[in-house]
């Protein structure tokens, strides 16, 4: 038990508390703005990283939560400060938010070590920017808690539940396919996103909004609160009142995320039938705790633990549906067979003692263990010569015939290629054939897009084919669907085996043996890999340049090389 901190113990003391000419210009400062001394003389300062912004809908209601959390702050006696931070908002940011996500992460630390705050609250929930502002928040060490922005309502048309995305690509190929009109897209285009709230489907978003819950950095249930349900203000202030409480106790990020705490957050993972991405985000975030996690946690935990949550793309509802079977709480505790229970959360209490008592709700949204919806889980890691570091799929997403398979290639050297051929009337494919996109990595997209769901050849979409074997070294929105196999890594822009694939080439997919081939003999693979030479660099200057030359490959999170580890950065001098 470490023993509470007295106010001289505060971070911020040293910028507020003591009697020298520096301490006087902070506090005249924030008199300045209104403040008395009395408003935070003493008082834990919790900064309040908020991803709000105008053009990100995902967290358009962050401004008034941030409201929200500042009065459990006042409450609880802390002294709010709202910092704001990127905002990567999925839809709009290019070439891919990925390519922002360290970005943000060396934002958030940067944000909280440079002013005097001794406590963080994250806002974030569109997709990178829950992973990015955990990496940044352990990476500094103070204690933080996360609020989720929450899903938004069920899309509708005509009746029909909409979900984020996956509906979107489903009537894209039906208006490709001549089944739906231009009227009924545009209806649909007014009926997918009915509110603010991130994706609600079982993307990334909602996927790392449930990881952050569970891996004790959340309050229990507070990501599945739909983003415009009043209960979401009231976890909000909540948040609010217990980050202040964190900073007495000293409850730092080290104290929650253990070998432990990650197994259940891929657990979770598993049995919510979570995206792909979060593979990436979650080795990312454990090796900036110091936890040397890797891709293979993931293939382990996979076949022991089976997908229970019902929810789009692997399944039939949408997470407001998920809050009403009983949300996370309902589901962990479903699943606590399965659970490191004694884990400890930013509540002060135990993963086991924040979902005593929770109960599932409706069963058909929320399976249980005897009963699951696909028997092992979200995500299966393949490995062979040509994915030797290993790559990604999701089973329960696929046609089941692919699992098992052998398919002559068609190679697309880049995305703009690949889009050409595929809109071809006279394309010679097969629903057999493996659709192979290179440059689509973490250097090669860059910023490795969400590509990875090729679209079906035009000339298969009239005899009704909906899914096919597709390969990239991309990631895939966690709302798309299909045999994608993803972050095959090396990539192909740095000569992974990826970059030597020619279309009629055979590739071979066995997914029970987790195994990836392509069937070229070594000798020409090596004349081909010889003949191949590195394309130039994506960037000459700035910000792009430095995520070239740092950026680290998808087995291993994708993080900067320098931002990696557990050293510690020293408290910034104040003179
Ligand atoms: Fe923000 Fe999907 S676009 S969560």
């Amino acid at each position: 038990m470490t023993a509470r901190k007295r106010p001289q113990d505060l971070r911020s003391h040293r910028w507020l508390g003591v009697a020298d000419l520096r301490a006087f210009g902070h506090r005249s400062r924030l008199q300045q703005m209104g403040y008395d001394r009395a408003d935070f003389a003493g008082k834990p300062v919790i900064g309040i990283l908020n991803t709000w912004s105008e053009i990100n809908a995902c967290h358009g209601h962050l401004r008034e939560r941030a409201a929200d959390v500042k009065r459990g702050v006042l409450e609880a006696g802390g002294f709010p400060i709202e910092l704001p931070a990127m905002s990567l908002a999925e839809p709009f940011v290019k070439p891919s938010t990925m390519l922002y996500r360290n970005f943000l992460a060396m934002e958030a630390e940067e944000l909280l070590r440079s002013h005097p705050i001794d406590g963080a609250v994250l806002m974030g929930g569109c997709d990178k920017t829950t992973p990015g502002l955990i990496m940044g928040a352990i990476s500094m060490g103070i204690p933080a808690i996360y609020v989720p922005a929450g899903p938004m309502l069920r899309g509708n048309w005509r009746g029909e539940l909409l979900g984020s995305g996956s509906d979107a690509w489903k009537y894209w190929t039906e208006k490709r396919a001549g089944n739906i009109t231009e009227d009924d897209w545009n209806e649909i285009e007014g009926g997918i996103a009915r509110s603010f709230g991130t994706c609600m489907v079982m993307g990334t978003a909602a996927t790392m909004m449930a990881i952050a819950e569970a891996l004790g950095l959340a309050l229990p249930g507070a990501s599945s609160i739909p983003a415009v349900d009043s209960n979401h203000p009231r976890m909000a202030a909540a948040a609010g009142r217990r980050i202040v409480d964190m900073v007495w106790e000293d409850m730092t990020p080290d104290r929650i995320l253990t070998p432990s705490a990650f197994d259940n957050a891929i657990k979770v993972h598993m049995a919510m039938g979570g995206s792909t991405n979060a593979i990436i985000h979650v080795v990312a975030m454990a090796r900036r705790a110091g936890i040397a996690l890797d891709m293979e946690r993931f293939d382990k935990l996979s076949r022991e633990v089976p997908v229970l949550a019902n929810v789009r793309p692997s399944g039939k509802y949408l997470m407001e549906d998920f809050y009403y079977a009983g949300g996370l709480r309902g589901l962990m505790a479903g699943l606590k067979d399965k659970l490191d229970l004694s884990c400890l959360t930013v509540t002060g209490k135990t993963v086991g003692e924040n979902i005593a008592g929770a109960k599932i709700h409706i069963p058909d949204v929320i399976h249980t263990l005897a009963d699951p919806i696909y028997a092992e889980g979200a995500t299966a890691v393949l490995k062979g010569n040509l994915a030797p570091r290993g790559c990604v799929m999701k089973p329960a997403a696929a046609d089941p015939r692919f699992l098992k398979h052998r398919g002559k290639a068609i190679a697309f050297e880049d995305y703009n290629h690949m889009m050409r051929e595929i809109e071809r009337d006279d394309l010679e494919v097969t629903p057999d054939h493996v659709l192979v996109l290179k440059n689509a990595g973490p250097k090669g997209g860059p910023g490795m897009p969400e590509w990875g769901m090729l679209p079906i050849p035009k000339r298969l979409l009239s005899s009704n084919v909906r899914d096919m074997v597709r390969i990239s070294d991309a990631r895939m929105s966690g709302t798309s669907y299909g045999a994608c196999i993803l972050h095959v890594a090396p990539e192909s822009f740095v000569g992974g085996p990826l970059a030597f694939v020619q279309t009629g080439d055979e590739i071979e997919i066995d997914v029970d043996r987790r195994r990836i081939h392509l069937a070229v003999g070594e000798e020409e693979l090596n004349r081909r890999r010889a003949a191949w030479t590195p394309p130039a660099p994506r960037y000459a200057r700035g910000y792009g340049a430095m995520f070239s030359e740092h950026i680290g490959q998808a087995d291993e999170g994708c993080d900067f090389d320098f931002l990696q580890g557990t050293a510690r950065t020293a408290e910034p001098e104040i003179h």
